[in-house]
C-alpha cells in the first residue's frame, strides 16, 4: 500500500520526524518563517495529512485544496485556527495537543507576572545600561506578589495550575469559569468561585486561561477595565483577541489598571504601540515554549497522524464523530 503523504509546516523535532518517517511520506516547510498562504495550499494539494501551526488558517479554502486529506493536526491546544465544523462535515479529523504543556504555561503566566509586579525588566534594562551608581531605598519598587488577591479567568487545567503556583504565594485565588469546579477541587486548591465582575473588581492579578470562542472573544473590554483596581494587572496568555487591545492600551494609558504581563496579541504578530511601555512586560508568544514541552506536542502530532493512518483512533481527536 502506498505510504500516505504529509505536509508539515515546520521543521517539528526529531523524535516527531523519526516517527512520522516510519509511516509516512513527509514534506518539510524549512523556512523559519511561516509558510505563506499560496505555499500552504500547494502543499496539501496532494497530501493525505497536514501538520500544521496555530499560525495556519485551516478553512473551507484550504480544505477544499486539498482533497485527499484526511487529518489536520495541530501542534497547539487550541485550535481557533481550524474551523472545525468544516473539517466534520469533510469528515477529516482535527487533533490538537491538550495536557501537555499546562504547567509551561502556567510557569510562563506566572513568570509574565512576577515580570511586571516587580518591574524585572525595567530593572534589568538599569542594571545592563550601566547606569546603576548604588543601592537605594526607593529603587524599582514593585507590587508584592505573595499575599494578593490572584483572579484566574478560566479554571481548565492551566488555570488549576496557576492555583497551585498560588498556595506557595499565599494568595487568595478567585476563579470564574462557565462551570462550577467540583468541590473538593475548590478545596484542594483553596480557589473560591466569582462571578467575572465580582473576580475583576477584588484581584490584584487577573489573568487569563481560556480558549478563543465566538463567545470570548473581545471579552475583556472596557467595560470590565472600569471594573479593575487601579493597582491591578492583567496577564494574559490564552489568546490575544480575548481582550480589546485598544481598550487596553487605554486603560494602560489613563491609569485605569497598573500594568499587564502579554504573552499573546489581538493581531500577531503586531503588536500595539501603545502596549510598548514600563508597565507592560511582552513576550512573544511563547507560553508552551520550552523545549521538552514543544518536543511532546510535536510527538503527540505525529502519534495523531499515525494512529489515523494505523486504522486507530487519534489519541486527541477534536472531532471523533467522524470515526463512525
Ligand atoms: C497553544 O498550544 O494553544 C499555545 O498557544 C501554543 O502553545
Amino acid at each position: 500500500m502506498a505510504r500516505p503523504k504529509i505536509y508539515v509546516t515546520h521543521a517539528l523535532f526529531p523524535a516527531a520526524r523519526a516517527a512520522l518517517a516510519t509511516r509516512c511520506d513527509a514534506e518539510y516547510w524549512q523556512e523559519p518563517s511561516r509558510p505563506p498562504r499560496d505555499e500552504l495550499l500547494r502543499g496539501v494539494t496532494d497530501k493525505d495529512a497536514l501538520i500544521c501551526l496555530l499560525t495556519e488558517r485551516v478553512d473551507e479554502a484550504l480544505l477544499s485544496a486539498a482533497p485527499r486529506l484526511r487529518i489536520v493536526a495541530n501542534v497547539a491546544v487550541g485550535y481557533d485556527n481550524i474551523d472545525l465544523a468544516a473539517c466534520t462535515r469533510r469528515k477529516i479529523a482535527a487533533t490538537n495537543t491538550p495536557g501537555v504543556l499546562d504547567e509551561t504555561t502556567a510557569d510562563l503566566a506566572w513568570a509574565l507576572m512576577m515580570a511586571v509586579a516587580r518591574r524585572l525588566v525595567e530593572a534589568d534594562g538599569y542594571a545592563r545600561s550601566g547606569a546603576w551608581t548604588g543601592w537605594n531605598l526607593d529603587q524599582f519598587c514593585g507590587a508584592d506578589v505573595w499575599g494578593k488577591t490572584l483572579g484566574i479567568v478560566g479554571f481548565g487545567r492551566i488555570g488549576q495550575a496557576m492555583a497551585r503556583r498560588a498556595a506557595g504565594f499565599k494568595m487568595r485565588v478567585l476563579y470564574a469559569n462557565r462551570h462550577r469546579a467540583p468541590a473538593e477541587v475548590e478545596r484542594a486548591l483553596h480557589a473560591e468561585h466569582a462571578e467575572l465582575d465580582d473576580l475583576l473588581a477584588k484581584s490584584d492579578f487577573v489573568t487569563l486561561h481560556i480558549p478563543l470562542t465566538p463567545a470570548t472573544r473581545g471579552m475583556i473590554g472596557e467595560a470590565q477595565f472600569a471594573k479593575m483596581k487601579p493597582t491591578a494587572f492583567l496577564i494574559n496568555s490564552a489568546r490575544g483577541p480575548i481582550v480589546d487591545e485598544a481598550a487596553l492600551v487605554a486603560a494602560l494609558a489613563t491609569g485605569k489598571i497598573a500594568g499587564a504581563g502579554l504573552d499573546v496579541f489581538e493581531h500577531e504578530p503586531q503588536i500595539s504601540d501603545g502596549l510598548r511601555r514600563p508597565n507592560v512586560v511582552l513576550a512573544p508568544h511563547i507560553g508552551s515554549a520550552s523545549v521538552e514541552t514543544r518536543a511532546r506536542m510535536a510527538s503527540i502530532a505525529a502519534d495523531n497522524v499515525i494512529a489515523l493512518f494505523d486504522g486507530r483512533r487519534p489519541p486527541t481527536i477534536l472531532n471523533p464523530e467522524i470515526l463512525g
